[in-house]
């Protein structure tokens, strides 16, 4: 349509009608029914004749009833205008890769771009229009469970991904058949809620909230994305959804923002229990006027805006302008030429799950995968050894992570299962040795959990029987983790350490056996001091999607090298959180190794030093580095400094490390963190290999806001580090000169 048609259309519409457009109602994905009827609309409290005006609708797919729904709408709607459905796609659609935080791991925006890419063509294959994807909530809180779903705690590499994703869905054009509109969230700060607690109050100041969180929005922004979804959170006291300056200064006037502005599940409805609103009409007052277009769930705008309007007590102006963005969108989506896009049911069951997904999934996780510690070069495994495989990951395939909303763990191949098509001949033991959970853990998820629950006995049996394999094992291989359903919304946690009972397992193995490797499955940091103590070896796997048992044997076995590094920091233990690499130097600096030192910034029990630094990893190589080399120490705007090193693989196999570039301002108008990372690469390096590798600095990296308000650089000392993680000390020194 054109865009004077759609002014048309908006023209002909009533009041009523206009405000159902910003109605979006829970859909139907899992129902056999395709009718938006039923229970679910009484449990929302949702009207039939409100729901036939929507124009939108959440958590709805499959291609045959995405059609049906679509048409049966179209038909019965007074202006036929179709809906667009919208549904969390975040680590795949029905292949499910990794967790977005173990995509960050791979420190390889392309690889999620691909992984998006393909997530897109099976949904809109099945009918979803929209996803509510990428979330770029920056994130220092391993309590908070939603770490999972970002990519870690760095403002650079989280704009990366920000961006590659984001072109992953959409391509170039979203009307495409295999694209998905991108939806941007939780705009915005939501990653930093007050003591990890989710949906808390943030308080961040303007400073650290521009300098830090809202980089990775506007990266996607600027990357085209269609939609940006509100955050549950306050901003200054003020909740995002009902906040003006947010949402009209900084996100439209600023990061020039022209889509669709999409509140959270609800979020309208909270602004009263955030006592900003008296009541939902006034909530929907305030939405309206801080420019959020679709109200998602909270029936406040549907209730409440046509009344308002005719009392003049919201302008319909407003109204106007965001049923124009929805109309624009539809648009864009090319629904009004073809309403069921790329919707078709034989293309969905040759897509999901097909060939090149899964390649693509196991790709993806070998990628992911942290290597922690590998003492004695206990890993790679081989073939003549005698192994046991023990703990409650061994045989699981809960392994997707929390946000797999169409995702099903009997698509996902377990560590078994891989073991025994590929280490067929090996000889190895399989004992589950451990619940996955200690008997008095609650837990809640979008669809509950049956996992089971053991008499006393039962639990002393399996132990026992572990404990015999490992005895007699040359090495031991430890599958360890989180539950599924403890990372993900609303699974804030105030210990950070596994299970107990598995803790036992991992002390009682590692009595009778010390050659242990941990493998780890887990969607947040984790408080590893008794893991790494008792393990030889620790291989981070997260959860890592339905080829997860594949890439892991293939990872164990070396035909896959780890070359994942940490997006975010494992800290020493829950004490440290909220803990970042990119923290300040203070007046009273902890000198590493110190801990004696007194009146400086230190805790009186526990390191400053986490137990892993962002950015590290290991090899089955290894790897030396020299000095950094800088062709010129003085830089000038426009002008770049080239930054080298040479790396050698002085290990006995071919491998890759990634060499991080960090930098550091040394006295500026305002304080500036001890190291920012500004840009990394992958080097794979022959055994024996030398290769010299190089970065380009340039001024635009030297820029952030000064103490009078302005985003750039200040003439000055610069150090810039060239390492392999966050805690390199290999360090140069250059001037901006200005
Ligand atoms: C989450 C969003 C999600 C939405 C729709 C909310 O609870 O915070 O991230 O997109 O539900 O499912």
């Amino acid at each position: 349509m054109k865009k004077n048609e759609l002014s048309e259309l908006l023209k002909k519409m009533s009041i009523k009608e206009k405000v159902g457009q910003l109605f979006q109602p829970i859909g139907f994905a899992m129902m056999d029914d395709p009718a938006i009827t039923g229970p679910l609309l009484e449990s929302f409290k949702m009207r039939q004749e409100d729901v036939n005006i929507c124009g939108t609708v959440l958590g709805m797919a499959g291609a045959k009833n995405a059609r049906k729904i679509q048409q049966d709408f179209i038909d019965q709607h007074p202006h036929k205008i179709p809906l667009i459905f919208m549904l969390d796609v975040i680590n795949g659609f029905r292949t499910i890769y990794p967790i977005p935080l173990a995509q960050a791991a791979s420190f390889s925006p392309e690889l999620a771009e691909e992984c998006a890419r393909m997530a897109a063509r099976e949904a809109a294959a099945s009918g979803v229009h929209v996803t509510f994807s990428p979330m770029v909530d920056l994130v220092r809180d391993a309590r908070w469970g939603r770490v999972m779903e970002s990519t870690g705690e760095d403002v650079w590499l989280s704009s990366q991904f920000a961006a590659a994703v984001t072109k992953g869905y959409q391509g170039e054009d979203i009307a495409a058949a295999d694209k998905l509109g991108a939806c941007v969230k939780h705009f915005a700060g939501y990653g930093a809620p007050v003591a990890g607690r989710d949906y808390n109050t943030v308080q961040l100041t303007e400073r650290t909230l521009r300098e830090y969180y809202l980089p990775a929005y506007k990266a996607a922004i600027d990357a085209g994305a269609a939609l940006v979804m509100t955050s549950f959170n306050t901003i200054d006291d003020i909740p995002a959804t009902g906040n003006k300056k947010l949402m009209r200064d900084i996100l439209r006037e600023e990061m020039r923002f022209d889509g669709v502005l999409i509140s959270d599940f609800n979020a309208i409805g909270e602004l009263v229990n955030h006592g900003l609103a008296a009541d939902l009409a006034e909530a929907a007052r305030m939405a309206c006027e801080a420019g959020v277009d679709i109200d998602m769930m909270s029936s406040a705008y549907i209730n409440n805006l046509e009344k308002l309007i005719e009392d003049k007590v919201v302008d319909e102006s407003l109204l106007d302008e965001s049923v124009m963005r929805v109309l624009e969108l539809k648009n864009k989506l090319g629904l009004f030429e073809n309403p069921f896009k790329g919707a078709d049911e034989k293309l969905e069951s040759e897509l999901i799950l097909c060939d090149e997904h899964r390649a693509l999934a196991r790709q993806a996780a070998e990628k992911s995968f942290v290597l922690l510690k590998n003492e004695g070069q206990i890993l790679p495994l081989s073939e003549d050894e005698k192994i046991a495989f023990v703990g409650p990951y061994v045989d699981n395939k809960n392994i997707l992570g929390a946000w797999s909303i169409m995702g099903k763990a009997e698509d996902a191949i377990s560590v078994q299962e891989a073991a025994e098509r590929i280490l067929s001949g090996w000889d190895i033991s399989i004992n589950q040795g451990s619940p996955l959970l200690d008997a008095d853990v609650k837990l809640e998820g979008f669809r509950g959990h049956e996992d089971e629950v053991y008499e006393q006995a039962a639990i002393d049996k399996m132990l026992e029987e572990a404990v015999t394999a490992a005895r007699t094992a040359d090495k031991v291989v430890l599958f360890l983790g989180e539950h599924v359903l403890q990372s993900g919304e609303a699974t804030s946690r105030g210990q950070l350490d596994l299970p107990h009972v598995q803790l036992e397992l991992l002390q009682a193995v590692a009595e009778v056996n010390t050659n242990i490797v941990v493998v780890l499955f887990n969607g947040r940091p984790l408080d590893l001091r008794m893991v790494q103590a008792k393990s030889a070896a620790i291989l981070e796997v997260w959860m890592p999607g339905v080829e997860g048992g594949t890439a892991i044997v293939n990872t164990l076995t070396g035909q896959n090298e780890p070359v994942g590094r940490l997006p975010m920091t494992f800290p020493y233990s829950v004490g440290q959180v909220p803990i970042h690499y990119d923290t300040y130097s203070t007046g009273r600096p902890h000198r590493p190794g110190q801990d004696k030192d007194r009146f400086v910034s230190k805790y009186l029990d526990i390191p400053n030093k986490p137990l892993y630094p962002f950015g590290f990893g290991l090899s089955y190589t290894r790897f030396e580095y020299s000095e950094v080399v800088l062709d010129t120490d003085v830089i000038a705007v426009g002008s770049t400094i080239t930054a080298a090193v040479r790396v050698t693989n002085i290990g006995d196999t071919d491998g890759t490390t990634l060499m991080q570039l960090y930098i550091h301002d040394v006295a500026a108008s305002v304080a500036r963190p001890v190291k920012q990372l500004k840009d990394t690469q992958h080097v794979r390096l022959a055994k024996g290999e030398t290769q010299e590798i190089s970065f380009q600095i340039t001024e635009e990296m030297l820029r952030f806001n000064t103490a009078d308000g302005r985003f750039d650089s200040e003439a000055g000392q610069f150090e810039v580090y060239i390492g392999d993680s966050s805690e390199t000390e290999n360090v140069a020194t250059f001037r901006l000169e200005k």
